[in-house]
């Protein structure tokens, strides 16, 4: 038998890739993994992982929000703009694997594809066509605050659970990252002159 098996098995031998397979699923989306050695009951995972799963969809919005304004944005202040969008952006991509790592090794599925993502944001869509600069800001820090006041619901609810772990993914890699964003953008819509400062005995006309 064992002689038989083995010349089938070299009759079989061949350098053609097997492409275009396909099985079952190995885990369903929504389940984590019923046994691991981390001291988390499972119900804390499923409870984790599903919060994450929220805060992963709208990291991914505002990341690609991000890209769309890197792309898009337009007038004087192109350059400086340009650049900082690409920088949170790259920022953001960090922030996207860590969570969506932090769910698997909770024994989870993170969310991945664009349309999934898409079903799952609380962020509203944009339109495809181009903003002003202060309505591309405005909109990406609309996004920001989503996700900063799930931040701060998630941060105590993982840490009444007793997954310290999330906790401290939440608040030192999600929401300190998003604080320090919005500063940088907000700061883009406090109107100062550029040139000449207003005097204080001028009033405007108005
Ligand atoms: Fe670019």
């Amino acid at each position: 038998m064992a002689k038989k098996e083995m010349s089938t098995h070299q009759t079989n031998i061949s350098a053609q890739p097997r492409i275009h397979q396909s099985a079952r699923e190995i885990q369903a989306y929504g389940t984590v993994s019923h046994a691991l050695p981390l001291t988390l009951d499972e119900p804390v995972r499923l409870e984790m992982t599903e919060q994450l799963n929220l805060l992963l969809a709208d990291t991914m919005t505002l990341r690609d929000l991000y890209k769309k304004s890197h792309w898009q944005v337009a007038g004087s202040t192109f350059y400086q703009l340009h650049l900082l969008f690409d920088k949170h952006y790259g920022e953001q991509v960090e922030i996207v694997d860590e969570i969506a790592e932090r769910i698997q090794l909770l024994g989870g599925i993170s969310i991945a594809m664009a349309a999934d993502v898409a079903e799952t944001t609380r962020i509203p869509r944009p339109p495809r066509g181009r903003e002003e600069p202060p309505v591309q800001i405005s909109r990406l820090l609309d996004a920001h605050e989503v996700i900063i006041r799930h931040c701060r619901e998630l941060a105590e609810r993982s840490s009444r659970l007793g997954d310290a772990g999330t906790n401290d993914l939440v608040v030192s890699d999600v929401l300190r990252p998003n604080e320090l964003q919005v500063w940088f953008l907000s700061e883009h819509l406090v109107d100062v002159p550029l040139v000449h400062a207003v005097e204080p005995n001028v009033r405007r006309a108005g």
